[in-house]
């Protein structure tokens, strides 16, 4: 924020009065560069500011109940930031910020102009909406000022619209329960960011958690769980019960607070799948009769809803009508995703409704999935009857379903393809990058975990410019298993709400710099309203490059907001006495240690550090004849022998992915050296297809052309049972011998073994470091 002293808008400030001209304040100046960036931004930098005093009014027109509402938003954001307190009226004259609806300044409904100059502001929306993201927009302008300085915004015009008209974030309430109140300061999270949609996940195998009159037990019962389990694969239970559901009352206050903010509440009540909740209160639901406990750990469960049972299609058409007598959202969602068929493929009701159906397996479609299709159908109709649409997660396109649904493509980018090429509306929620609660992916720190959200496009190239229409929206997703409080909900939240945000609202085209530019301020709006960001996007990023052929290393040290950053190089702990850094430097052999800290007016950031482990290779020149895939390259072959070894976490961009072939790396030691070992690291995630060696050889040579092969040896494939995320290395030791080029080939596990559920496809292999001794 620029500070800009009295004496340059003098005689603006005169005209707009409420000043006494005895006591001049200093004006704080702040800035249209705000999140989400707004389409077009037009300053005029020459004319004085629009300086906000105690006499400013904010004005809307009368009877205009909405606009009256925002307003006083507006008066509250204002004093929050600045500390003034502003009138609000239905006449101002000048020194007035004036709401008014004109559907001429935008064809979409959420479009809005703000008129800027020393007289007033005038927003004009092309709805309520419209002027409601003006007003976003002045709140995140204002400067954040002491109150004893006043607060002004640039003279200008701003013209502002969405780029997707569905701008969503779901919250998981079923694995943990939030409060009425919580939900409201959720709900203030979102309209800060432009986003209109509030989808609750409502149910799950874990608790039910909203009242359904027609069928109580599913609160009585369904909304508690005895225990929960400690940490994911944990056969530990913690031993505190966890309960909790908002009657129909709360949840009709929840869809009024957000309607207020010009959100939508979308309700989902998953089916036919995590449903253990409602089973355990009503197990004549199921395709066994149970019994059925509410479930205390997570994944993914076998007891579903009986898909060929009249009585279980009826109760999920009673519940439906429940909720869309308290949701007036034109969407419902029905969930549709991991529903796993076993059940059904044994249950005489399930197979009888599919022989009834006349359901045949096709490549596409088992008949099970179809007869899940239909079970959806059939609710569809009832959301159809009473002129909602129904929302379902992308699994539904298994099941061939009717056209008038909107997906939710969820399980990656492919799906939203899928679903758009398929001629369905869809909305991109992949969890590659949009699900802020992903284990992995939060385990990504500062710049590196907001880039993946903000770089994220979410229109796919491959898609014709008609399919790229169906794409109606984006959406982020928090699922709460691991979710217990509000602290990790917004640190799983922000800052990488801000990247959604200008994902579902400004132009396509990006600019992290400049988004990161912005962020500073937004990360300080967080802080006044005393949210719970990650912080470690403050943190010093150290990018360690091995220099071209010295055996030696340049670090650059960099901030989000170009903070004051302090280093050491001798192992102790950075001060603001510490060098400074001003320019990449270069470090050799002799630096196991970098550490590194911000220091922002006397606020420090976390340390952040990195050991370098040197070996012969370490630094030096290195030519992969492998070729990674294309998501997993990141810096390339450097990254083998940057001395930096990686976590458990194969997504961090340390490790190198390669699908389906051997690694096949050489190493140019600069000049002959005496060699009697080699090694590999990888990172072993049989889950995730992530597979290890089965085989190592080690060629050498003196000129990079003609090589002789010297040691090889065989590895023993990964096991049944073997352990996630779990560092390894494969050595290789051989006689004494003189050696340039060091050509090193692990062999790839080529498919997976029998014992896999994936058997017989391609396995990924992850390296790490490669050691030359
Ligand atoms: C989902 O994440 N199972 C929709
Ligand atoms: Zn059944």
């Amino acid at each position: 924020m620029k500070k800009t002293m009295w004496t340059r808008w003098f005689a603006a400030i005169l005209f707009v009065g409420g000043l006494a001209a005895c006591s001049p304040k200093d004006i704080n100046v702040g800035s249209w560069q705000v999140i989400p960036l707004p389409q077009e931004i037009m300053e005029t930098p020459e004319a004085a500011p629009f300086v906000i005093n105690s006499s400013t009014v904010i004005s809307y027109p009368e009877g205009n109940e909405k606009l009256e509402r925002t307003a006083y938003f507006l008066a509250s954001y204002i004093r929050e930031v600045t500390g003034t307190n502003v009138k609000v009226a239905v006449n101002g004259g000048k020194n007035t910020i004036a709401l008014q609806v004109d559907a001429s300044v935008s064809p979409q409904k959420d479009g809005y102009e703000l008129q800027v100059s020393a007289d007033g502001i005038t927003v004009k929306g092309a709805t309520e909406a419209g002027v409601f993201y003006g007003i976003q927009t002045i709140y995140k302008a204002l400067p954040i000022t002491d109150g004893k300085t006043l607060g002004a915004v640039p003279a200008g015009t701003v013209k502002d619209y969405p780029r997707f008209g569905y701008r969503g974030f779901m919250v998981d309430v079923g694995r943990h329960f939030f409060s009425v109140d919580y939900l409201k300061e959720i709900i203030d999270m979102l309209a800060m960011h432009n986003i209109n949609y509030f989808h609750w996940h409502l149910t799950e195998d874990q608790g039910w958690r909203i009242e359904i009159k027609k069928y109580p037990k599913l609160t009585e019962i369904g909304s508690h769980r005895k225990e929960t389990i400690t940490a994911p694969g944990s056969d530990k239970y913690d031993g505190v019960p966890v309960s909790g559901y908002y009657t129909q009352e709360e949840a009709k206050e929840i869809v009024q607070y957000a309607a207020d903010r010009f959100i939508t509440v979308i309700p989902e009540i998953d089916m036919p799948g995590h449903m253990l909740a409602a089973l355990a209160s009503y197990p004549e639901l199921g395709c066994t009769g149970g019994p059925y406990e509410t479930a205390t750990k997570f994944g993914i469960f076998s007891e579903v809803l009986c898909g060929g049972n009249e009585e279980t299609l009826q109760f999920a058409k009673d519940v439906i009508n429940e909720i869309m007598d308290i949701f007036p959202s034109p969407y419902i969602h029905i969930g549709g995703d991991e529903c796993p068929k076993v059940e059904w493929k044994k249950c005489p009701k399930c197979q009888a409704k599919i022989k009834e159906l006349g359901l045949k397996d096709t490549p596409e479609h088992s008949k099970e999935n179809q007869l899940q299709a239909y079970f959806m159908g059939e609710v569809e109709k009832e959301i159809l009857k009473r002129g909602r649409k129904m929302l379902a997660w992308d699994e539904i396109l298994d099941g061939d379903p009717a056209k008038s649904t909107t997906v939710m493509a969820w399980t990656g980018v492919k799906a939203s393809v899928r679903s758009a090429q398929s001629g369905f509306q869809t909305i991109v929620c992949p969890i590659s990058h949009l699900y802020f609660s992903n284990p992995g992916y939060n385990r990504l720190t500062g710049v590196t975990s907001v880039a993946r959200v903000y770089n994220f496009e979410p229109v796919n190239e491959a898609l014709t410019p008609e399919e790229k229409d169906r794409i109606i929206g984006v959406q982020g997703c928090i699922w709460t298993e691991w979710t217990k409080d509000s602290t990790k909900m917004e640190w799983q939240m922000m800052p990488r709400i801000a990247a959604l945000s200008e994902l579902q609202w400004s132009r396509p085209e990006k600019d992290l710099d400049g988004f990161l530019k912005r962020l500073r301020h937004q990360l300080d709006l967080y802080t006044l309203n005393g949210y719970h960001y990650k912080e470690d996007i403050e943190d010093v990023t150290m990018d360690i490059n091995p220099a071209c052929d010295d055996g030696k290393a340049v670090v650059t040290l960099s901030t989000f907001d170009n903070a004051p950053v302090y280093y050491t190089t001798d192992g102790t702990e950075p001060t603001e006495t510490s060098s400074r850094y001003q320019e990449p430097f270069t470090i050799d052999g002799q630096t196991p240690t970098v550490k590194a800290k911000a220091i922002r007016n006397g606020r420090e950031s976390q340390v952040v550090e990195e050991s370098l482990q040197y070996n012969l290779a370490t630094m030096r020149p290195v030519h992969l004849n492998s070729k990674p895939d294309d998501a997993y390259t990141y810096k390339g072959a450097s990254l083998l022998v940057d001395g930096l070894k990686g976590d458990g976490n194969y997504r961090s961009g340390r490790y190198i992915g390669i699908y389906g072939s051997d690694l096949d790396v050489v190493v140019d030691l600069g000049e002959e050296k005496e060699i009697s070992s080699v090694s590999v690291s990888t990172c072993l995630v049989p889950g995730d297809y992530i597979f290890g060696l089965i085989g190592l050889e080690v060629n050498v040579s003196s000129d990079g052309k003609t090589y002789r092969k010297i040691a090889s040896k065989s590895i023993p494939e990964l096991e049944k049972g073997s352990k996630n995320n779990v560092t390894n290395l494969d050595e290789l030791s051989f006689d004494q011998t003189k050696a340039r080029f060091v050509r090193i080939i692990g062999k790839c596990t080529p498919v997976l073994p029998s014992w896999h559920p994936g058997a017989g496809k391609k396995a990924f292999l992850f390296v790490d470091e490669v050691g030359v001794y």
